[in-house]
Order: C-alpha cells, then structure tokens, then sequence
C-alpha cells in the first residue's frame, strides 16, 4: 500500500512536541484570520454547503493575487490542485511525468502517474558544498526528445531550499514548447523573499503555477489554494475534474472577501513575515552550522541539514524525540538518506530550544 510519509505531529500531539517537522508560517495564523474563522464558525458556515461556483472566493483570491479569474481554478490546498492537474494532463496524453528530486510528493505522484497509466521520472539536483543545485542544460537535455511530457517543479523547493530565478524557469517553459508543460509548485512562496512566476504566465501557454494559504497563514486544516494559467483548454479540463464543492464551507468562508480582499493589509502581512523568516532562518543556519552540522543554503523558510560528525542519525532523531522534540528525518526522498534532516524556522526561543537539545543528544 502506498505510503504517505510527510512531517506534522497532530494536534492531538502539538502541546507535548516542539515541531519542527513542519513548514507553516512559525509565527501561527494571524489574529485577523483567527477572526474571520471565529465570525464564520458563529455564523454557522458549517450547517451550509459552499457556493457549488465559489464566486466570491474566486474573485477575492483573484484579486489578491492579480491573477484574472478565468485563469484561476481554487483548490483544496496545493496538494488537490497538483493531483488535478497530473489527473489532466494524464488524460490528454501526457504521459512522461517529471519531477525535480529531491521534492514534495515524489511517492504519491509516482503512484498516482503509474495508476493512470503513465510514467514518472526523477531527475536529481546536485549536491554540492553548501546548496543543493540545477543543472539547466543537463536538465533540458534529459526532457529534450520526449514528446508528451511535463515537469514539477517545486520553488522554493521542499526540502532543499532551493530557488530557481525567473530566467531559469523561461528557459525551461520555452525548452518544453509545444510537447509539454512546466508546473511551478510555489507552496513556500509568500514565506521567501523570492519572486514567484505568476507574472510570466501572461506569456507562456504551457506554463501552471500552483499557490496555497495553509503554508503562508499556518492553516493547514483550512484546506486551501489555487492553480493558475492562461491556458483555456487546460483550465476547462481542471474545472470539469474538480470536484463541485472541493473547499468545504468554512475555508472558503475564512478566505472570502475581507481579510484576504484587503490587498494593504495582505502585502503588508506577507512582506513583514518574509522578512522576519528570512532573519530567524539565517541565524538558525548558523547555529546548526556551529553544531558542525552541514547545512544547505535556503530561500524557503525551512533547513535542509545533513550529520556530518560521527553520531547514529536514528539515535539522533529518536533522543530528539524523547525530548519532545521532532524534526524531518528526510530519507524518504529520493536522493536524501538518514543523515539529512529538515527543520521549519521557528520563533527565536524555539529555535534556541532546538539548537540547545541538539547539542545536549550529541553530547550523550
Ligand atoms: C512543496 C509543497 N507543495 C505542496 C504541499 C501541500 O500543501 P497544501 O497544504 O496546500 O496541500 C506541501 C506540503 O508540505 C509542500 O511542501
């Protein structure tokens, strides 16, 4: 049976664990959103269903994020939008599935390409002293006689951290013309201080960029997102699998109209929490470093690390655990073994926590 391996302690678990396994915002949902949650639980959203078209959901994430609302399909998170999209591409043909590895969802993508008939692919990054990188013409290379074929790609991408700049994805979207599609899984955008491709979809047809509000709000029990491309016959395709009431009535609810549709307040709130992750993660960085841990350099708001002193990485995760602390143990991707782990950046006393527990466990 498929196994689904992703980090995340349960709520059941959250007040005993100091998580780190996860990759939401650190600094938890904004008050403004705990609000409009509160006004939507009082006003019993939940006795409803959504609205089967989701009008004003559409219009408002249209709206916030300048996308016109014909090129906008809303999701169930990044998750149900990158199944949608694999499920049609799949049925209109395109058959050889890619993905950049190590990544997000290489398990369930796999089985569900092998499922639908097709095949899914791997082609790994490289390592190197202190990042993980792409090898553009390699990368080119490998799709280059392959006809019916699209790539995912996530950027930042989870778990290495990596970014691929704008220039970087046009020459991949203009390598693919004509055969293929170019997906951009851009879950950890708004919590990197990196420019995200929703601007170049005016200009390629093969091109679908996939967001979420569960990583940048910290709801991931608010299940939703959106894709996003001007490709007409595409978006007719992605509208006619989603199912008709895919975000139930509270999410959509929290994610209609104000806070998201006050565009001040939404740029404000992303500029500011990007900013304060990216100077918690450079210090976390550091610490891990000091521990003589190796560390990867990132644009996303978590770590990828790696065990470079002479110490047993499962004695490692299971003292960690045992001083209720959790940590992404990333074997389960492709390329990555047991001495790679991934930290979400937390608030500073957090992360002091994580650092200081890590120096105890190796000194035991
Ligand atoms: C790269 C990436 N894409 C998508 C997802 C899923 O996000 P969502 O909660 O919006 O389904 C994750 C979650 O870990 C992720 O890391």
């Amino acid at each position: 049976m498929l196994r689904r391996i992703h980090g995340g302690v349960s709520w059941i678990d959250s007040e005993k664990f100091l998580d780190f396994s996860v990759n939401v915002n650190p600094f938890g949902p904004p008050k403004e959103i705990v609000e409009k949650l509160y006004y939507c639980i009082n006003n019993k959203a939940y006795k409803f269903y959504s609205d089967p078209n989701y009008r004003l959901l559409h219009k408002t994430l249209s709206e916030a994020y300048d996308i016109d609302e014909k090129n906008l399909v809303h999701t169930a998170g990044a998750s149900e939008a990158l199944f949608l999209i694999i499920k049609c591409l799949i049925s209109r043909g395109f058959r050889n599935v890619f993905l950049l590895s190590p990544t997000y969802g290489e398990p369930e993508i796999k089985a569900l390409a092998k499922e639908l008939g097709a095949r899914a692919s791997f082609i790994l990054m490289g390592e190197a002293q202190d990042k993980f990188y792409i090898d553009l013409d390699s990368l080119i290379d490998n799709m280059k006689d392959i006809k019916n074929t699209f790539l995912i790609i996530s950027n930042p991408n989870n778990p290495t951290g990596i970014y691929i700049d704008q220039d970087n994805i046009k020459a991949i979207a203009e390598s693919l013309e004509g055969r293929g599609f170019l997906i951009i899984d851009e879950a950890y955008s708004e919590l990197s201080r990196k420019r995200g491709g929703l601007d170049l979809l005016n200009y390629y047809d093969n091109l679908i960029v996939v967001r979420t509000l569960t990583k940048l709000f910290a709801t991931p029990g608010l299940r939703t997102g959106f894709l996003a491309s001007r490709n007409k016959r595409l978006i007719e395709c992605l509208e006619a699998l989603r199912p008709t009431w895919n975000i139930d009535s509270i999410s959509s609810c929290v994610f209609s109209g104000r806070p998201l549709r006050d565009k001040e307040w939404f740029k404000k709130f992303i500029s500011d929490t990007s900013g304060k992750i990216k100077a918690l993660r450079e210090d976390l960085e550091n610490g891990l470093k000091k521990i003589g841990f190796k560390v990867f350099r990132s644009e996303a708001n978590f770590i990828l690390s790696k065990i470079i002193i002479n110490y047993n990485p499962e004695e490692f995760y299971r003292k960690l655990y045992l001083k209720n602390i959790v940590v992404r143990n990333c074997d389960s991707f492709k390329g990555l073994d047991p001495r790679y782990f991934r930290v979400g950046v937390k608030d500073c006393s957090s992360n002091k926590v994580l650092l200081e527990t890590i120096k105890e466990v190796i000194k035991e």
